[in-house]
């Protein structure tokens, strides 16, 4: 018998209420926590999970690019996935289309997102803070993964965009980090043609905050530089002031 979700190609009901008939869905993932537009659900079917990524509402006015656009991007996330393959890369099982375009059947992973709203970035117990509180051997581990998956993407022309932290899930547990949302990757080189390009300016290049420059390998190893700096520096303010008057008399 074909699996309920892997076996199928097309569905006429609304993804949810599919996934709802097939499995137990766990988590969804919508306006509450994205700003894309997009529409996300974990679902356990028997004992596996898997994380299936919808453009979400073809109606809904709110998010900057139209379901349109936002179904033509997670096109091009199967196109990377099936480009790629890297163990911190979830496995794309399978793409089937909906009454709101493609779904995007991903291997589901175990873990925290390492992204974090300003607002809790600084927060102690935020997965942000206690993933650069680790040894730092234990980080550059992920980094090294990082590296060498987009060392393995920027061989066959990606360029990143819009990577930050919040593409990134630890498991504190096993170790494991992957990386997600990588929809915004563009075959390069390609020119800036917006200006102040998607994405978070604490992982950014200068080009992709001026139209017309060239974004290509390069600004791959900028950001991933960036990437470092954000785990690996104290470049978070994070002083005390006994620490920051000591600082101060050191650099005195
Ligand atoms: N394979 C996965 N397994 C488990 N959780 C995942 C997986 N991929 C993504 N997630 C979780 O789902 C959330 C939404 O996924 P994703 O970032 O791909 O969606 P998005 O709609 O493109 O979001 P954004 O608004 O940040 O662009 C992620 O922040 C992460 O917490
Ligand atoms: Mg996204």
């Amino acid at each position: 018998m074909p699996h309920p979700l892997l076996g199928t190609t097309s569905i006429d009901e609304h993804p949810r209420q599919f996934l709802s008939g097939i499995g137990t869905v766990f988590e969804e993932f919508g306006a509450s926590t994205q700003d894309s537009g997009n529409i996300s659900y974990g679902i356990q079917i028997d004992e596996e999970r898997f994380f299936v990524k919808t453009a979400g509402d073809p109606d809904d006015p709110e998010p900057f690019l139209n379901h349109a656009d936002r179904a033509a991007l997670l096109r091009n996330a199967a196109l990377l996935s099936r480009s790629c393959e890297h163990p911190a890369l979830p496995d794309l099982h399978h793409v089937m289309n909906s009454p709101v375009g493609p779904m995007l059947v991903y291997e589901w992973l175990d873990g925290e997102l390492l992204g974090a709203p300003r607002s809790l970035r600084d927060d102690p117990q935020s997965a942000h803070q206690r993933f650069r509180r680790l040894p730092a051997a234990q980080i550059e581990r992920c980094l090294d993964q990082i590296y060498e998956l987009h060392r393995d993407l920027a061989r066959i022309g990606w360029v990143t965009v819009d990577f930050y932290d919040g593409c990134l899930i630890y498991d504190f547990s096993s170790g494991r980090l992957g990386v997600v949302d990588l929809d915004l990757y563009r075959e390069g080189p390609f020119r800036n043609d917006i200006g102040r390009m998607f994405g978070s300016s604490r992982f950014m290049a200068p080009e992709e905050f001026a139209a017309g420059s060239m974004i290509d390998k390069q600004t791959n190893v900028f950001v991933m530089g960036r990437a470092a700096a954000v785990f690996l520096s104290d470049g978070t303010p994070r002083l005390t002031s006994s620490a920051q008057s000591h600082s101060e008399g050191l650099c005195a």
